[in-house]
């Protein structure tokens, strides 16, 4: 049987797994999902950061299995022999003849969404004496019923869900799906939410509930996050510099980075409450008058490269600073020779009239007769793609009056990147708020990245995070996770709730941003897969129990328990609640108690109630 024992602790408190007794001898793994090695959205996250524990555990007896793509095999798998001779010998075969599966030792085969539900599908039936799980990260009905602005967790009962997936034109995937499902020996999905829409879309409850994880980075010295959030800032500002170019008129050390990220799924990510409140949030900002908010909409669409516009503002950047470098070069190798000479020079003619003319041109060129573009890139679909629609119909178009400026950037992010090169976690780590506001969400791992970033979001209470969440802190906002409530209100009340969230936020002063950044950081652990980890443990120990009940006998883990972060000790209770009444924005004002962030951290350690309830999932 797998054994396991709680034992080390970590910085919170939290109990953490000890890694006596792996690996499993005797018994393979593979893990099989259409984005292994395959960017498209969250399942990847879920496969490469859970990589490390899985294979902490199983060791060269973990498999994982992904589609041939031949660029992703390049940069991120290496070419090796087979270590395991009954794995090479399938592999013969499987080159030899097709299909075959030999003598094979206890296999244990963990299946990712319908697109590999065939392979598990196929094993049961042909009655191949593996034990499966399947976990899915989304029912297919769902997700196509949530996109078409239906009122869907109030109906989960009512839907004739064969009737909806033969009108969605999705029967045979629906079909594949459900007996997938049907088959595994587990059946798993990502949160409590996506357990109850599973129930009602596939007619199966899920055996075990996995949240998310991440690989949590423990820096060595404390503060490191607040630095790296720091000159990431600083490189989102220089691409600012560049796009805004001839606009600039609004002052960077006051302007906020707000963002949204994740696959293009307009109503079911949120992007249309979001578009709303930011249409009502730049009129609040207009009357405040003091703080620019820079927004940037991070969602793969269909383009035709970088457009000139934009490529021109960092080129006009560009030529600003290597004039400015070439006068100060001057300057200083004139000013460098008369101090040598024991003079002063004269200011008014150490530049000479080149100098100037250099400087004027790069100035004329900072000119524009258009404004700031709003997106990056020549959208194929310009006309009919719905942000540009809904910017084109609130009518935020980077105009020097509107304090939201808006930029879609239609294209995942990259450090090779000609115009804003940072991969995506510089740029997290370099905003200040990312905004979430999802109606169809089974995890949502960008607020979670974000979280473990030290960076504060938004997110909702239709989101399997944004859940999670709620279960275990005890106020999310003052750990600046901030939940929108898109199940009890109209969509309206949902806007007008994430405007005053993302208004409050941007009244709040640089040291109110500090202090929120580290506690949300400190939520870290919750997301660690070194807790999360347990619960897929638990379903495979379930899997093996449920097909070789002779050989494997399921070992109860720990035994259900609350577990709750508390209230930041220190003031303020809320920073939405502490924003001052008079909103004010100035860094040197601040006449708070002193906040020692050290002594907080400790305080709340304590407090801290471990570990989850395990694996149960809602009636
Ligand atoms: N992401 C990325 N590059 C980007 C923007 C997003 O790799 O430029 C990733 C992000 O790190 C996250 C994933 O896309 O892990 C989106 O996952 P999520 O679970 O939020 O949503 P999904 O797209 O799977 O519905
Ligand atoms: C980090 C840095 C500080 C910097 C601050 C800016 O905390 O360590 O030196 O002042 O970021 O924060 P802001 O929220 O204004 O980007
Ligand atoms: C799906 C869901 C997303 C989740 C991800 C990983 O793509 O849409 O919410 O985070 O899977 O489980």
């Amino acid at each position: 049987p797998l054994t396991r024992s709680l034992s080390m602790t970590s910085l919170s408190g939290l109990p953490l797994w000890d890694e006596e007794d792996l690996p499993v001898d005797d018994l393979l793994l593979f893990e099989i999902a259409w984005e292994v090695t395959n960017k498209v959205g969250g399942i990847y996250t879920v496969i490469q950061t859970k990589a490390k524990i899985t294979v902490d555990e199983w060791g060269e007896n973990l498999f994982m299995m992904g589609p041939y793509y031949e660029h992703n095999f390049n940069t991120q798998v290496e070419q090796c022999e087979p270590p395991n001779p009954a794995i090479k010998k399938a592999m013969g075969a499987l080159i030899d003849n097709g299909c075959l599966l030999g003598d094979s030792p206890n296999v244990l085969a963990h299946f990712h969404e319908w697109q590999v539900g065939a392979g598990l599908i196929l094993c049961r039936s042909r009655k191949i004496p593996l034990a499966t799980i399947f976990t899915t990260h989304a029912t297919l009905l769902g997700r196509y019923i949530c996109a078409g602005n239906v009122d869907f967790y109030n109906n989960l009962d009512k839907f004739n869900i064969d009737q909806e997936a033969g009108e969605r034109q999705i029967y045979h995937r629906y079909c594949l799906e459900r007996a997938a499902v049907h088959c595994a020996h587990v059946f798993t999905t990502v949160s409590q939410i996506t357990a109850v829409e599973a129930n009602h879309m596939l007619h199966r409850k899920p055996d075990v509930v996995t949240p998310n994880g991440l690989n949590i980075k423990k820096f060595s010295a404390m503060h490191e996050f607040q630095n790296l959030h720091s000159t990431n800032k600083g490189q989102i500002q220089e691409f600012i510099r560049g796009h805004f170019y001839g606009h600039l008129d609004f002052n960077l050390e006051k302007t906020l980075f707000f963002f949204i990220a994740g696959r293009y799924e307009f109503s079911n990510k949120g992007v249309d409450i979001f578009l709303e409140s930011l249409s009502r949030l730049n009129y609040l900002l207009r009357v405040w008058n003091d703080v620019t908010v820079v927004v940037f909409f991070i969602m793969p669409a269909k383009t035709n490269n970088f457009n000139v516009e934009t490529l021109k503002g960092q080129a006009v950047r560009k030529q600003l600073w290597d004039t400015a470098h070439t006068v100060k070069d001057k300057f200083g190798k004139r000013l460098y020779e008369a101090l040598l000479k024991g003079d002063i020079p004269d200011m008014n003619t150490i530049l000479d009239r080149d100098d100037f003319t250099i400087m004027k041109r790069a100035i004329y060129a900072t000119q524009r007769h258009t404004l700031p573009p709003v997106t990056t890139h020549n959208m194929l679909d310009d006309t009919s793609d719905p942000i540009l629609a809904n910017v084109r119909r609130i009518g935020l178009f980077n105009a020097r009056t509107d304090r939201v400026k808006v930029l879609f950037h239609p294209e995942f992010l990259s450090s090779t990147s000609p115009l804003l090169p940072m991969d995506y976690e510089e740029f997290v780590r370099g905003c200040h708020l990312g905004v979430f506001p999802s109606y169809y969400e089974p995890w949502g791992y960008t607020p979670g990245e974000c979280t473990v970033m030290g960076i504060p979001s938004v997110t909702t209470n239709l989101s399997g995070f944004g859940c999670f969440m709620e279960e275990h802190v005890s106020d999310p906002t003052a750990y600046g996770i901030y939940i929108v409530d898109r199940r009890f209100r109209s969509a309206d009340d949902s806007c007008n709730q994430l405007t005053q969230f993302m208004f409050g936020f941007c009244q709040q002063s640089r040291r109110q941003r500090i202090i929120q950044r580290n506690r949300t950081e400190r939520l870290s652990d919750l997301l660690d897969w070194r807790y999360l980890g347990r619960f897929y443990m638990h379903a495979r120990s379930l899997a093996l129990s449920r097909a070789f009940p002779d050989k494997f006998k399921m070992e109860p883990l720990a035994p259900p328990q609350g577990f709750r972060y508390p209230r930041p000790g220190s003031v303020p209770p809320s920073p939405s609640a502490s924003v001052h009444s008079t909103p004010h924005h100035s860094d040197e004002e601040d006449d708070e108690e002193p906040y020692d962030e050290d002594k907080e951290a400790e305080r709340d350690r304590q407090n801290i109630k471990a570990p989850f309830t395990l694996g149960a999932t809602p009636e």
